[in-house]
């Protein structure tokens, strides 16, 4: 059995990836305080103890606000760290897998944004995270890494649990409506990773893997509350507002579109429309 750790154990894709992966080799899962991240001392005494075969990295700083004036630490965690991964995985013959996001891109247009397209960050995380991808693939190791975007699940920090808390507290939900993208379960990019490594040569390289279809923080939240009306005894209005309605100290990008075809050609995996993936998560 493969040795596989897997980093960011409680957050919203590592939580699922506990599951999919127990399968495929013998797991080791960490989450900070046992390890940290933004200390290379912690990391590289945990991948020395443990001399993964397989390294899952689903640990990241994702307060994409609080990144704004929390910069060295962003890129510590989101950059230093995978950078670090990477030496390691390139010493040992290690696959290191990675998640990245739609951040990295400048969301100009409105066509989806290819592995090959030029990235352009719009704030602090999206650049943390850049680094990051480019470090490793800089790094010369073995490294499958996936792109997803607007990631949401059954815990953790999400916009669909903060959506359906909202539409139980407020008479009104004022969501904007001029950013596209897929929103992603993260039980998906689970099972998507899962795919990928399983396989006697596992997938490698660059490739965005979210949702099919698109929709905008406004549309998700119209399908959210449709699919639940039957928890709540009065439905919020819900209006949809331009980003710039809605300043955060983040710039987020218009178009996060990604384009999958590589996944799919290549990998032969493809996520459910996002609207069909979001019944499931309901359902569950
Ligand atoms: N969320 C999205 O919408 C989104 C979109 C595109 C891409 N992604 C990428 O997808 C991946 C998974 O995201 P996610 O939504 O599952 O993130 P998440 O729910 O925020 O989980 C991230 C995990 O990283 C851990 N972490 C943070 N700082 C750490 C440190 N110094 N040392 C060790 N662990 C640390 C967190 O621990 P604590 O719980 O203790 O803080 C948390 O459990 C990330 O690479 C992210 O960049 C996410």
């Amino acid at each position: 059995m493969k040795k596989i750790l897997i980093l960011g154990k409680n957050g919203q894709v590592g939580w699922e990836l506990q599951r999919t992966l127990a399968t495929l080799g013998q797991i080791q899962a960490l989450a900070y305080p046992e390890i940290d991240l933004a200390s290379q001392t912690s990391l590289k005494n945990a991948l020395l103890a443990l001399q993964p075969e397989i390294i899952v990295n689903a640990a990241a700083y994702t307060a994409v606000d609080q990144a704004e004036h929390d910069k060295e630490r962003a890129q510590a965690i989101n950059a230093t760290a995978p950078g670090l991964m990477a030496e390691f995985a390139r010493r040992t013959g290690a696959l290191l897998v990675h998640y990245s996001t739609d951040y990295v891109f400048n969301g100009q247009g409105n066509s989806a944004f290819a592995e090959d397209m030029a990235t352009g960050p719009l704030n602090v995380y999206g650049h943390s995270k850049l680094l990051g991808d480019q470090l490793i693939l800089e790094s010369g190791c073995r490294h499958l890494i996936l792109r997803t975007s607007w990631v949401y699940g059954l815990r953790g920090r999400n916009f669909l649990l903060t959506m359906l808390r909202l539409a139980k507290e407020r008479e009104e939900l004022k969501v904007v409506d001029d950013q596209i993208g897929a929103p992603t379960w993260s039980r998906l990019i689970a099972e998507a990773t899962a795919q990928a490594i399983a396989r006697p040569h596992p997938l490698e390289g660059l490739y965005h893997c979210t949702s099919s279809g698109e929709t905008s923080w406004h549309g998700f939240t119209a399908a959210i509350l449709e699919l639940t009306h039957q928890q709540r005894t009065r439905e919020p209005r819900l209006t949809g507002i331009p980003s710039s309605a809605y300043p955060t100290p983040a710039q987020r990008p218009g178009n996060s579109r990604l384009s999958c075809t590589k996944l799919a050609v290549e990998g032969g995996i493809a996520l459910p429309h996002w609207r069909e993936a979001l019944a499931l998560c309901i359902a569950q």
